[in-house]
């Protein structure tokens, strides 16, 4: 199995997206379904969430300085993120706006996502050899194991502040 840390961070985008769709699809009354998907989105993006902030992105703003601006940017998105994940922690499926606040939080991962794959990883994996990629992925294996899965877990909540004031 490969740890190369673009493969991994790709197969978790490739998931969300898939449960995005899902969402999207499930129609105007299935509230239960949708409520359930919801609850879904909100675990895998809180364990990539916390996985990029507190490793992917650290190191390699410290291996690679030219992509700073990039990593500030997606510590930035993430947190607008989080808000709307705390937000739909704690809504239920039948409030009247679950269905728009889920909608926003797809359209704005969409976007993070497409930016990391089309224009980060490229850089990143330009800049930074294949060894390295593989470490990082490996730390980020080890980081799921205790990564939080609900977003209102304190080191969920924390983690984008934490990021970048350490
Ligand atoms: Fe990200
Ligand atoms: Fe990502």
């Amino acid at each position: 199995m490969s740890t190369d840390a673009i493969v991994l961070l790709k197969e978790d985008h490739k998931e969300i997206r898939r449960l995005f769709t899902e969402f999207e699809n499930a129609g105007e009354n299935a509230t239960a379904t949708k409520g359930r998907l919801v609850d879904k989105i909100l675990e895998l993006l809180t364990v990539h969430t916390y996985i990029e902030n507190e490793c992917m992105y650290p190191e390699v703003r410290k291996l690679l300085p030219e992509v700073e601006d990039d990593v500030l940017e997606s510590y930035e998105e993430h947190h607008v993120a989080d808000v709307l994940c705390v937000e739909l922690s704690m809504m239920k499926p039948e409030d009247e706006r679950f269905d728009a606040k889920t909608t926003v939080l797809i359209e704005s991962v969409k976007h993070h996502m497409d930016e990391e794959e089309s224009e980060w990883f490229p850089k990143v994996r330009e800049g930074l050899g294949r060894k390295q990629l593989q470490e990082i992925g490996a730390k980020m294996i080890e980081l799921k194991k205790k990564a939080p899965r609900k977003p209102s877990q304190p080191s969920a909540l924390k983690k984008a502040v934490d990021a970048i004031l350490s």
